[in-house]
C-alpha cells in the first residue's frame, strides 16, 4: 500500500511573520499520531529556515518551491540544491506549470536541475500537466507522456525511487476548477503505466503520485480514494491552517 503524501505549496505567499503564524497554526490542529500521511510544507526561500525550525521535532516535512542546477558560482538570484539542503529542505517542488509558463521553464532545464536535486540527496517533486486547448485538442496523454520522458531522461531505476510526481492538469491550477477525480484517475493511471515501461512494474506500483490543481476540502477526500491518486499537492487551501488540515484528515 502507497502511502498518502499531502504537500502544500504556498508560492509567493507569506512574509516571516505570516510564514510562522501559519505553521503555528498548523502544528496545532494536526494528528501527530496520524502516521497514515506525511505531510510536506513548501514556503518561500526566505521564510525556509524559520520554518525548519518550528516543525524539526513534529512529522512535517519540509520542501522549496525551486532551484537551480549548478552547485554554485555566478548565478545572480538563484539557489541551488545544497544550500536547500542547509536549511531543512528534504524535498523541492520542480516543473511547477508556473515556473514552466511564467519563467519560460523547458524540459530540458526541469531535467537538470532534477538530476540535480536527486545527486545533492533532495527528492523532487516533479510537476506534470497538459493545458485547456491541450485536452481539448485530445492531447492530454501526449503531453503528459513527453513531459514524463523528457524530464526524467536519464534518471535511473534508482534515482526515480526519490521522485514524487505530481499531476497538475493547468487548466485546474488556482482557478477553483478542479479535475474529476475519474479525469484525474485516468492520467494517474497512464503515468503509472509509462513509469512502468520506462523502469520497471515494482517502481511504478511503489511510485507516489500526487494530484493537483484546486485541491480543497470538498473534493480531496473523493480524488484521493481513487486507486492512483496518492495525495495532492495543494496551492490556494493550503493558505489556510484549516482547510489544509481538512485536506491532511482526508487522507486518511
Ligand atoms: P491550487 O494550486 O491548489 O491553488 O490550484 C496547486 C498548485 O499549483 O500546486
Amino acid at each position: 500500500m502507497r502511502k498518502k503524501i499531502v504537500a502544500g505549496n504556498w508560492k509567493m505567499n507569506n512574509d516571516l511573520n505570516e510564514s510562522i503564524n501559519l505553521i503555528s497554526a498548523i502544528k496545532k490542529g494536526i494528528n501527530e499520531n496520524n502516521t497514515n500521511v506525511d505531510v510536506i510544507i513548501c514556503p518561500p526561500f526566505t521564510s525556509l529556515e524559520t520554518a525548519y525550525a518550528l516543525i524539526k521535532n513534529t512529522t512535517i516535512k519540509l520542501g522549496a518551491q525551486n532551484m537551480y542546477y549548478e552547485k554554485n558560482g555566478a548565478y545572480t538570484g538563484e539557489i541551488s540544491a545544497g544550500m536547500l539542503l542547509s536549511v531543512g529542505c528534504e524535498f523541492v517542488i520542480l516543473g511547477h506549470s508556473e515556473r514552466r509558463t511564467i519563467f519560460g521553464e523547458t524540459d530540458e532545464l526541469i531535467n537538470k536541475k532534477i538530476k540535480s536535486a536527486i545527486q545533492a540527496g533532495l527528492k523532487p517533486i516533479f510537476c506534470i500537466g497538459e493545458t485547456l486547448e491541450q485536452r481539448e485538442r485530445g492531447e492530454a496523454f501526449e503531453v503528459v507522456d513527453d513531459q514524463l520522458k523528457k524530464g526524467l531522461y536519464q534518471v535511473s531505476n534508482e534515482d526515480i525511487k526519490n521522485i514524487i510526481i505530481a499531476y497538475e492538469p493547468v487548466w485546474a491550477i488556482g482557478t477553483g476548477k478542479n479535475a474529476t477525480p475519474e479525469q484525474a484517475q485516468e492520467i494517474h493511471n497512464y503515468i503509472r503505466k509509462q513509469i512502468s515501461a520506462m523502469y520497471d512494474s515494482l517502481t511504478a506500483e511503489k511510485l507516489i503520485i500526487q494530484y493537483g490543481g484546486s485541491v480543497k476540502p470538498e473534493n480531496s477526500k473523493q480524488l484521493m480514494s481513487m486507486p492512483d491518486i496518492d495525495g495532492a499537492l495543494v496551492g490556494g487551501a493550503c493558505l489556510k491552517a484549516d482547510s489544509f488540515i481538512s485536506i491532511i484528515n482526508s487522507a486518511v
